[in-house]
């Protein structure tokens, strides 16, 4: 079976081995992920141990091809990949070396910049609210209410599709905020949008779709969820209209796409493309997924309203309490089709049996006292104030940088002008200021199509550090990014 070896014995060419090198491939391959996807993770993942020194001399990609019992052209790939992230080097004669300074800022599992690796002083990685405006006195009076009238049957084992409370408060909340056409009997609570991606994926896969398309950018792990439910994740290209939907691949069952704020880069589907979406979902008894998860961060226009109203039939709604309250409540929740009722709620049943009720019940008051929409339109002020920070300090101290995808959410694209460092320098020289920022191209889901020559951008996260430590955090950047 390919994907399970020992390297070795070591050439005596390969300096600092010390003896030979465990890469198991099977795990992950058993979780879904390709062949080349695990070698890559494999092969971090040993660099970041220590197994892999700097300086360390790689087998060639013939050799290691032949150990693992896979495809010489997977290896070539994997090797161009991690040269390209800045794990190992490469030069002409000399083959392939695990780099000196390897990778920087990545973190362990899929090479993102990584807070918490290093000495992070200033935190701008994306995809976080601002911890410190949770909501405490609110959430503790909304628990203290919803515990004193909760029935006792609610600590019992209830439905795998959460509690009735919350799913008829976010019935009128989603109509109300975001336009969803749904009902209690539709709506599904589970533990993140991860876990209900991972289970609309399943539930898929046992329909017999075998692709998901998703957007040419995206969030790696949700790939990964993709593919470890057994689909294959097929990219959708993107321009300034969002994906380009005209380019959906026959092969796919169904699309995920971020149509409110495309994550990252941050356009809105255009209307012509929302409704092509759904033909295409039409056409082949496929869906579309609609991951709506900062829909209510929306600043300088009319907020662009859930795309599922166009047909509640064929596109699944996922909404998520990660941004507008904190991604360690695990809170989310999927307005399901009717044909994906009965898979999903047997998949969730099956997962987990139902996701814990005391946070679903005092979300639910939080809802149905008002109190979440005025928590949510505190912290749409909080975080336009600083998007406009963002970009009056760019501005002054970096005016070719140009500043994309701020109409909404909470984060921002910096294309750097042509001729800046590479986005691997810029990643080096932020993490030896101790600034955790995201290059673009680590949200590519498919790496190996990279452009080389791309100019180089980052993915800016302004709405994660305490409000103390934003000003430190944004005089960090504009000193990464100042031109001199
Ligand atoms: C694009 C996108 N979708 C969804 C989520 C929320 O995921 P979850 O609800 O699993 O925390 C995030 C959070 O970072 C995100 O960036």
């Amino acid at each position: 079976m390919p994907g399970r070896a020992i390297i070795g014995p070591v050439s005596s060419s390969w300096t600092s081995f010390g003896g030979d090198l465990h890469l198991d491939l099977t795990e992950r391959r058993a979780a879904g992920a390709g062949l080349r996807a695990a070698l890559e993770d494999a092969l971090r993942e040993a660099v970041q141990d220590g197994r892999l020194v700097p300086g360390t001399r790689l087998p060639s990609s013939r050799a290691l091809g032949e150990d693992l019992g896979i495809a010489r052209n997977t290896v070539v790939e994997a090797y161009g990949q991690l040269t390209a992230e800045g794990w190992l080097t490469s030069r002409q004669g000399s083959g392939t070396t695990v780099a000196r300074r390897a990778a920087p800022g990545r973190s362990r599992r899929a090479a993102r910049p990584a807070a918490g690796r290093r000495t992070v002083r200033h935190d701008l990685m994306a995809g976080r609210p601002d911890l410190s405006l949770f909501p405490r006195t609110a959430w503790l009076a909304a628990a203290r209410r919803a515990l004193a009238t909760a029935p006792h049957e609610a600590f019992g084992y209830g439905s795998p599709f959460g509690r009735i409370e919350l799913r008829r408060a976010l019935t009128d909340y989603l109509a109300r905020v975001r336009g969803v056409r749904t009902d209690p009997d539709h709506l599904l609570i589970c533990t993140g949008v991860s876990q209900g991606l991972g289970l609309l994926c399943a539930a898929l896969r046992e329909r017999g779709d075998r692709a998901l398309a998703v957007e040419e950018y995206g969030l790696p792990p949700q790939h990964a969820v993709a593919r470890a439910a057994g689909l294959a994740t097929v990219p959708v290209p993107l321009d300034e209209a969002g994906a380009r939907v005209e380019r959906l691949d026959g092969r796919c069952g169904a699309v995920l796409l971020t149509p409110a704020h495309q994550f990252p880069t941050g356009a809105p589907l255009a209307a012509d493309r929302r409704a092509a979406a759904v033909r295409w979902a039409r056409e082949r008894d496929g869906y579309v997924v609609e991951d709506d998860y900062d829909g209510e961060f929306r600043y300088d226009r009319q907020p662009v309203g859930a795309m599922q109203a166009l047909d509640p039939e064929r596109v699944v709604y996922a909404g998520t309490a990660a941004k507008s309250l904190a991604p360690g409540l695990r809170l989310a929740w999927l307005a399901l089709p009717d044909a994906l009722v009965e898979p999903v709620a047997r998949l969730k049943r099956l997962a987990d049996t139902m996701s814990p009720v005391l946070d679903q019940l005092t979300l639910a008051e939080l809802i149905t006292s008002g109190t979440y929409d005025r928590h949510v339109r505190r912290c749409r002020l909080h975080y336009r104030r600083r998007r406009d920070q963002l970009v009056a300090a760019l501005a002054e101290h970096a005016p070719r940088v140009r500043v994309t995808g701020i109409a909404a959410g909470l984060h921002a694209v910096l294309q750097l002008p042509p001729g800046s460092a590479s986005e691997a320098e810029l990643l080096a020289r932020a993490e030896a200021a101790g600034l955790a920022v995201e290059g673009l191209s680590w949200h590519l889901a498919d790496r190996s199509a990279a452009d080389p020559d791309a100019a180089p951008a980052l993915v800016i996260g302004y709405a994660s550090p305490p409000e103390h430590a934003f000003p430190a955090a944004l005089d960090a950047l504009c000193e990464l990014l100042r031109e001199r």
